[in-house]
Formats: C-alpha cells, structure tokens, sequence
C-alpha cells in the first residue's frame, strides 16, 4: 500500500479474572468453536496471544441474527491475550494507559468475587480499560440444563424457573459487587446504555453456551464506541514488551504486543533496560508455526519478514538480556532521529524508576508494568516514594530504607512485589529493623503497608 494507507486494526482484549475461573478454558472454546465450524488455520495463534478474525466472528455469531438483524463485523478480528496472572497484564502498559483495548473480567458464577477478582477490577479501573464481565460456568447453576454450543438466549428458552431464577441470583451477586466497587453493571440483555452500565454475560466455557452473545458483544461495543482508537497506518512500529524469555537458538528474546504501524526484520528499535534504553536491530521476527506444520527438526517457530498491528511476536535481536518486560518498544524510523527517540524511551522510563533522597518507600517490583501498577498505587494512597526500581532487594535498598526512618519511621519500609530479597539485604535488615512487605498480589501488599503506616503514625 501507499504510505498514507490507514485502517481498523483488530482491538486487542485481555482476558483476567481469578485462578480457576476459566479464562483459558474461554478462549480453547472460542478456538474450538471456530475450528467446528471448519476454520481451522483461520484462528492464528500469535505469541501470547490467538487472532481471531473477521470470518469467524460472522460464523460465531450467525445465529445471533434472528435477535438481532443489524449485527454487523466490520472489525478484521480480535485478539486475545490470555493472563495466567495479572503481571502480564500491567506490562501491557503504554505511557498514560494500557494496550488492551478492552478487558474481559472472568468471573466464575458460582463462587463470585475473589481475591484476585478484585485485583484485576482495580488494575482497570486505575489504567481505566472499560471491561465486560463473564459471568462463567453456568452449567454449574443449580438444575441448569445445557444446550452445548447455542447462543445464551436460544438456551435459555429451555430452562426451568428455578435455574432462571437462581442464575438470576447469581448474577445479582456479581452485580452488587460491581456496584461497591462503583460500576452499574447489569445482565447484557438488560443494558440500555452501555458507556455508563457494564455489561455481564453469562457464558460456559465449558459447553459454549453465550459465546456468540460474547462475541458479538465484544464487536458491537468496539465498533460503536472505540473505532478512532484502532486506527493505524502504515508507519514506523509502537509497542510493548509483554515477557523477556530465553529461547533455543535464539538467545534471549522479547514477547511483544504491536499496537500500531508496522514492524519490520531489519528495523533498529528502542527498548528499556535495567542500565538504561536498549538499541538494537531486529535480526529475526517469529511467530508460532501452526500445529499442522510442526516438523521434526524445524522449532516452534516460523520466521516472518512483518507484522502489522495488531499482532503479538517475538523479537530476536542482540542485546536484549536486560531488556524490561512492560518497557515501550519504539521503531527508529531513520538513523537521524535515534536521539529523540532514545530520549523518549529515556523520559518515559523516568516517571516509572525513581532513585530520589526524600522521605518514602522503597519499591522493588519484577518488571517496568508491576513497578509502575505499585507506584500509582501509592500515590493515589498519598504514600511517597524514594526509590523504585526493577530488581532484587539488596542492601542498599534496606540501607536507604533505614536513612528514611530516622525522620520517617512510618516509611522505614521495603516493598517488594514478586522479587527476591538478597541474603545480606535480610540480615541488614533484622539488624536495621527495617520492614520488608512480600506479596505476590499488588493489592494485598499495598494493604499491609497501609495497616503497617498507621499503626506507626498511632
Ligand atoms: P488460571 O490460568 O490458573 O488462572 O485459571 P483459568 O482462569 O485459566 O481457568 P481454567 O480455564 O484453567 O479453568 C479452571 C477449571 O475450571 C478447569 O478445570 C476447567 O475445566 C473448569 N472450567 C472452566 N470453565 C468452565 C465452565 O464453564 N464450566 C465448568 N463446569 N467448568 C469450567
Ligand atoms: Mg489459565
């Protein structure tokens, strides 16, 4: 095409939600779904991610029709990201937001909110991704009986009143739970307005039930409301490093998520590291190879000269063993503007790695996207910071954590978020007293530092 070409790209949705509730179960049946209906090679699986494209969503959603004439597809497709944890999610960030267009908050019907249910809320609700809730595994209702594979209306023509009534029940939980947390929210079918109200949709994962109302609902709320934003163009790439991974003949390599433009083999980009921003030319693009090529000898991969957003691939490029996951990936589109484009690398990177020498918390984080998650947190909690970084906690973190409580008691505190604290840095800080906060879950970590402040403040 022409330089000037533009298009719609695929939105990108993240699937979280609780251990258990079914977020890779959701999307094997979304797969499963196309590849019953004979497209099979039409879902390409992307690196972490699976596109699910135009053709697909109008066989999806076919029989929806009868409810709805005017469903239209005009996006090319969707793809999803599925998160074992919600790490990957905070490193789909992106200056001022996150990558995912829309977010896809699995709730298992049965047990309602979790812990991790109301993580992943908040992590939304800070980088401010509108969601739909999946209210899953409704062949779990109390006398529900299945209709494997039809849409949730169709199904619901064949049950009782009880099974009604109690997934009635159940989604008004959810709900009610969604209004504490400040959302209306409401059955999908009973929304009139869906810029103020959330919409819930019940699926089954398991038999596929509501997974055409899913999908389509998925469609009509990017089409109607987020068009502009998927907007991209023939141009230099933008996008993130989701994972940092050593593979096999390869060296270390980057997961990423292009959200705009091009990316090209043979590209020079610009990436963060732990020392500061990373140059490199990009020596091989791979995508997964499609399970019906697997060869003997051949790898997991198939080399590729581009890709065009949206996509998720990996990058093979030299100097990528300090790269951050969560860090900005920006082409350097002539050798002219190399400066600029380190500079903004540089700039964006700066409001996420403090080492200041006020009075705060020290904060280790595991990668560029939990650090940042965990330093929005704290200022929206009024809680300053004097040093956060990506990294083990060492010493000197504990020496600096010990500074600050000579006039700062309350902030005589590390926080450390899925790393490792060193040997020497945990006798320093027995002998320092200082208080060093483990937890793998954001939120009950930024709970034990609030009971921790005022407890010190009494
Ligand atoms: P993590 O990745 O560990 O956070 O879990 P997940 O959210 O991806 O859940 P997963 O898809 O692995 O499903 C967990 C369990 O729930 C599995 O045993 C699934 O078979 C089961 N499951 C998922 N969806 C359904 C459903 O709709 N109905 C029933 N009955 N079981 C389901
Ligand atoms: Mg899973």
């Amino acid at each position: 095409g022409s330089d000037t070409e533009q298009w719609i790209r695929q939105p990108i949705v993240v699937v979280l939600g609780h251990v258990d509730h079914g977020k890779t179960t959701l999307l094997d049946k979304i797969r499963g779904t196309a590849v019953a209906k004979k497209e099979p090679g039409e879902i390409t699986q992307h690196v972490g991610a699976s596109m699910v494209p135009a053709s697909v969503l109008k066989k999806v959603t076919e029989p929806l029709r009868k409810f709805f004439p005017r469903l239209t597809v005009d996006i090319p497709g969707i793809l999803f990201i599925d998160t074992p944890g919600h790490e990957l999610f905070s490193n789909l960030r992106r200056r001022g937001g996150s990558v995912a267009d829309l977010a896809l908050l699995v709730v298992d019907v049965v047990e309602g909110f979790q812990k991790q249910t109301y993580e992943a809320l908040n992590i939304l609700k800070e980088k401010r991704v509108p969601f739909v809730v999946v209210a899953n595994k409704i062949d779990r209702v109390e006398g529900w009986v299945s209709k494997p594979d039809s849409s949730f209306l169709e199904s619901l023509k064949s049950q009782s009143q009880r099974a009604l009534a109690k997934l009635d029940e159940r989604i008004y939980v959810i709900v009610s739970k969604l209004y504490e947390q400040g959302f209306e929210a409401d059955r999908f079918d009973r929304v009139r307005d869906f810029r103020k109200t959330v919409a819930v949709v019940p699926v089954s994962a398991k038999t596929g039930e509501g997974i055409p109302e899913l999908l389509a609902l998925i469609t009509g709320l990017v089409q109607q409301f987020m068009k502009k934003r998927l907007v991209t163009k023939n141009e230099p790439a933008k996008g993130v490093v989701l994972e940092v991974k050593e593979e096999p003949g390869f060296g270390t390599t980057v997961d990423a998520v292009i959200f705009d433009g091009v990316l090209k083999r043979g590209d020079t980009i610009v990436l963060a590291g732990k020392n500061g921003p990373i140059v490199t030319k990009i020596r091989a693009l791979l995508m997964p190879r499609p399970l019906q090529d697997m060869r003997m000898h051949e790898g997991a991969f198939t080399l590729i000269d581009q890709v065009v957003a949206a996509a998720g691939v990996k990058i093979s490029a030299a100097n990528l063993d300090d790269a951050l996951a969560g860090s900005p990936i920006y082409v350097v589109p002539s050798d002219e503007v190399l400066g600029e484009v380190v500079k903004a690398v540089r700039e964006e990177v700066s409001e996420i790695i403090v080492r200041g020498s006020g009075n705060g918390v020290v904060v280790k984080a595991d990668t560029l996207g939990t650090l940042e998650a965990l330093t929005s947190a704290l200022k929206q909690m009024n809680i300053p910071v004097r040093i956060a970084d990506v990294g083990p906690v060492t010493q000197n973190d504990v020496l600096e954590a010990s500074i600050v409580g000579k006039t700062a008691p309350e902030y005589k505190v590390v926080l450390a978020f899925n790393v490792k604290v060193l040997p020497e840095a945990k006798s320093l800080a027995e002998r320092e007293n200082v208080n060093i906060l483990y937890h793998n879950v954001i939120y009950q970590l930024l709970e034990e530092l609030d009971k921790w402040v005022k407890e010190v403040r009494t």
